[in-house]
């Protein structure tokens, strides 16, 4: 029988908890690739407690960013899917290419929208 503590230890996913961090190190799917179309390129999903974006771009790349972008936390999911990435729908919104940022807790939330030209 497993203590408290220990239970909490092997349970706890989010980002900055042991287990999370160890299942960080691996792929995890979080979709399955019909499920994004031209008609409905985005999709949300919370995978270990983290609330993302999963879209594909116009040229058929798939990208998955933390939901709310970096600058001023509006939710990506309202974003423009453009030719290489997801444009935040802010008027500041810069584009996000697939490749920008890969989901994690320490490199989705460092990535700063960028403009594309
Ligand atoms: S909130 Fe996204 S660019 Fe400002």
């Amino acid at each position: 029988m497993l203590t408290k503590a220990e239970n909490e230890r092997l349970t706890r996913v989010g980002p900055g908890t042991p287990g999370g961090e160890l299942l960080r190190r691996y792929w995890q799917p979080v979709a399955i690739a019909s499920e994004l179309s031209a008609e409905k390129p985005k999709q949300r999903v919370t995978v270990l407690g983290e609330e993302l974006v999963i879209f594909r771009d116009q040229q058929g790349n798939y990208g998955c960013l933390a939901e709310h972008c970096a600058h001023r936390g509006a939710s990506l999911y309202y974003g423009f899917v453009e030719d290489c990435g997801l444009r935040c729908a802010t008027t500041a919104g810069g584009t996000l290419p697939p490749t920008a940022s890969a989901w994690s807790s320490r490199s989705s939330r460092a990535a700063a929208p960028t403009r594309i030209a």
